[in-house]
């Protein structure tokens, strides 16, 4: 397994060029399914992930194929209705075929995802609005079974906001026989893009962006040829590695306007941060000063960012309240920024972290994407020597991080075994 190795204390300059965000990318290569002919899709990250999906994507026999940001997707054929658990236990983003899988051949069949190290993460919501779409749902030895001969429009209320869960039914509806209301939907931009990327298809969508979301489905969809946007929790990954190192960095290709909770928490560290067009221009404080944070579903601050926040607030004048709104298990990084010396008590959903002088390095473990990108942002401001093991993790979120942070000044290597 491979380790990454940072020598900390060296303050981040340059520049740096975002990729496309994974999570948009996921739904938009499912959307895929609801074509047939051959998919263009543009921006799309080099990543783990990607590349787990596009297996499953081939696994259902369409043509995958990725070279550099483009991905080319062949959606003739569908020889399978079956998303076996080998994928679904590696990536839970899998679940996203559900929805268009059913539309397009009238069944699916998806391993139910377990836990993860985040919390328990069901898709009942997924389930309970194909249900009112008129899909006949079984679940047998751990299958999710859906069937249904043409999926109709209804009125789906989330109980809770879910992006995955919005995302399945967009898809859904987009082939379904009227009109199907998505009502409390999620509002992240990756949504919007894949309504985007949706109606470039030939799909009537309204609403997105909103926590109202109208669909009228249609007979047929084009194949696609879409640009996916920028990663905003790569941009947010990299705001923070130039605040915690007192940087000054140019960060390019990205949408300033979906990191917009960040942007403002961070300004309200002493973080400056100035944005032109596509480009954020971020200059690190001497030392930030401590800021609450809460999770919240978009406009909110995103939990995604809520690990590499919380190192940012180890070496902050203060303390600060971190509250993870989302997930019921996403401190898993913390028990690992203690080992550096941070000082941090966890009480239920809240995080006191009360700042501390330095951070010394430490070998540390990641334990899932968001926290292992906690621990590279620490490694590079912290004291000495970080090792972080288990780094498959951060592969999966994070193209080529280490060779960004690199041209960045860091003093970062990966350490193949
Ligand atoms: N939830 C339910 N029932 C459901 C669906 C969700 O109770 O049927 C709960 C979840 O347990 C959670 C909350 O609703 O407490 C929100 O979960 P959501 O469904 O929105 O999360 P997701 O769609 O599984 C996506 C991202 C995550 C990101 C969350 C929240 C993708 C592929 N994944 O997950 O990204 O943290 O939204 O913004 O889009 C990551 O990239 O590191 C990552 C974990």
């Amino acid at each position: 397994m491979d380790k990454i190795e940072i020598e900390g204390g060296k303050s981040l300059a340059g520049e740096v060029s975002i990729s496309g965000a994974k999570n948009a990318a996921l739904p938009v290569m499912a959307a895929s399914i609801l074509s047939s002919g051959e998919n263009l899709i543009y921006n799309v990250p080099r990543l783990r992930d990607i590349s787990t999906f596009g297996k499953l994507l081939a696994y259902l026999g369409m043509g995958y194929h990725q070279e550099n940001g483009e991905v080319i997707l062949q959606s003739a054929n569908i020889s399978s209705i079956e998303a076996p658990y080998d994928f679904v236990k590696t990536m839970r983003a899998s679940v996203l075929v559900l929805g268009p899988l059913l539309a397009r051949a009238g069944e699916a069949k998806v391993s139910l995802p377990g836990g993860c190290a985040i919390g328990a993460r069901p898709i009942n919501l997924h389930i309970i609005g194909l249900e009112k779409m008129g899909a006949k749902i079984t679940l047998t030895e751990g299958y999710i079974h859906a069937k249904a001969k043409r999926l109709k429009g209804a009125a789906v209320y989330f109980d809770m906001p879910t992006v995955t869960g919005t995302e399945n039914l967009m898809m859904a509806a987009a082939l379904a026989d009227g009109e199907t209301l998505l009502e409390n939907a999620a509002c992240e931009p990756e949504v919007v893009d894949l309504a985007d990327a949706l109606t470039s298809m030939g799909a009537n969508i309204r609403g997105a962006g909103t926590n109202i979301i109208r669909i009228n489905g249609v007979s047929n969809l084009r194949p696609l040829n879409y640009r996916i946007i920028p990663d905003r929790i790569e941009t947010g990954t990299f705001l923070v590695g130039a605040a915690i190192t007192g940087g000054d960095v140019k960060i390019n290709n990205c949408n300033p306007e979906h990191a917009e909770a960040i942007i403002n928490k961070l300004k309200e560290t002493g973080t400056n941060i100035t944005s032109e067009g596509d480009t954020l221009h971020v200059k690190g404080p001497d030392k930030p000063t401590a800021e609450d944070i809460k999770t919240m579903p978009y406009p909110g601050f995103p939990t995604d960012m809520q690990a590499q926040f919380m190192a940012l607030m180890t070496l902050a004048q203060g303390t600060s309240l971190i509250t993870e709104n989302i997930f019921e298990n996403r401190f898993m990084h913390v028990a690992e920024m203690r080992r550096m010396g941070a000082d941090i008590k966890v009480e239920g959903s809240i995080a006191k972290v009360k700042g501390v002088e330095l951070l010394k390095g430490a070998p540390v473990m990641a334990t899932d994407l968001r926290a292992s990108a906690s621990l590279v942002v620490a490694g590079l401001a912290a004291q000495g020597t970080t090792i972080i093991d288990r780094v498959y993790h951060i592969d999966r979120g994070y193209q080529r991080i280490e060779e960004k942070l690199k041209v960045l000044g860091a003093r970062i290597r990966r350490v193949k075994e």
